[in-house]
């Protein structure tokens, strides 16, 4: 694969929270990237999808995605078109134009019951519209382009966008006391670190990486657990006070979309394969809640 500094790289979903750390590290890196929004390329308009990527890259990022799990439920069309359709989209592109493609997909293409870590060769099952979605548009990728990498992660959170982290801070300052479910297990992911992830994939040239891998951060928890992190680190950080947390059973917090009870991935293949460090998420929380608290401004120069 690419991804030397003259090489054409392409990121799509420029304008969400991985997108964002991806655009910045290239950057920061001296890589040579288009970066397109929604607004500037909808993965859903096949022509729109060819026209740029007719513009002739050796790499395609995919980020664009329909992330809202429980809205999925009621939008299954809508979720479909993005998430299963958009990345065929971009996979046949891909494959016509010679560019490689590196697609992102989610832990809710498992149902969570397996009782340990999932390793790549699992069976998909998903439980919901969202993970449904995201496991049909594997396999477009996979049947429309072969040289594809798939990147499976988790609970992604960054200083840009919507996510736990910021939801559970917002929350603590409306209110003294917060209840956050405790039987769903997980690995949270910083967006930096995934962004890291990305761009290790992007700079490997072997032909034999192209597949499916996990890609998340190092240790698993509960929601809960994780809550008690972000107050924890964020007390330190600016002497905030805590709210109290109550640990609450996914049944007594009914949401449109299932989720799974525990959906850890093996990130081993993934972290052999491309030479990669596990992801220390604890870290990721620090940096975030740092860069949170200084307000980073986001560069949108080099846009498509
Ligand atoms: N967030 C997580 O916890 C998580 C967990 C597991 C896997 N993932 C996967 O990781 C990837 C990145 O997720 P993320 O957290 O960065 O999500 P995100 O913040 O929701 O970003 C997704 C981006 O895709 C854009 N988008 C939506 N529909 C589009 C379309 N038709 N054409 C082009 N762009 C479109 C969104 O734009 P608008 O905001 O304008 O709609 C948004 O900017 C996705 O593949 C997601 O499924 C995420």
């Amino acid at each position: 694969m690419p991804a030397g500094r003259q090489d054409k790289i392409l990121l799509l979903g420029g304008g969400g929270q991985l997108g964002c750390e991806v655009e910045q590290l290239a950057r920061a890196r001296g890589l040579s990237m288009t970066v397109a929004t929604r607004e500037t390329v909808d993965i859903t308009h096949r022509l729109a999808v060819r026209s740029v990527i007719d513009q002739g890259y050796s790499l395609v990022i995919n980020t664009a995605a329909f992330t809202a799990v429980d809205r999925a439920e009621m939008e299954e069309g809508r979720a479909l078109a993005v998430n299963r359709d958009g990345a065929g989209f971009v996979a046949e592109a891909c494959r016509d134009t010679g560019a490689a493609m590196v697609h992102l997909s989610t832990d809710y293409v498992f149902d969570g019951t397996k009782g340990s870590a999932y390793v790549e060769t699992d069976p998909v099952s998903p439980l919901g519209v969202y993970g449904r979605s995201k496991a049909a548009g594997e396999d477009s990728v996979r049947q429309a382009c072969p040289r594809h990498v798939i990147l499976r992660t988790s609970w992604v959170f960054g200083a840009q966008g919507s996510n736990f982290v910021k939801t559970m801070l917002r929350l603590g300052r409306e209110r003294g006391e917060v209840s956050v479910v405790a039987d769903q297990l997980g690995c949270p992911t910083p967006a930096l670190g995934l962004a890291t992830a990305v761009l290790a994939v992007a700079a490997s040239s072997s032909d034999d990486d192209w597949g499916t891998y996990h890609c998340c951060g190092n240790e698993r928890t509960t929601w809960f657990d994780f809550a008690q992190a972000i107050f924890a680190e964020q007390s330190a950080l600016t002497g905030e006070t805590a709210p109290k947390l109550h640990p609450i059973a996914t049944e007594d917090y009914p949401t449109a979309a299932k989720r799974p009870p525990d959906s850890t991935l093996d990130c081993l293949a993934f972290q052999a394969r491309f030479r990669q460090q596990p992801i220390d998420w604890r870290q990721g929380l620090r940096d975030v809640l740092r860069e949170l608290q200084g307000g980073r401004q986001v560069a949108s120069a080099g846009r498509a």
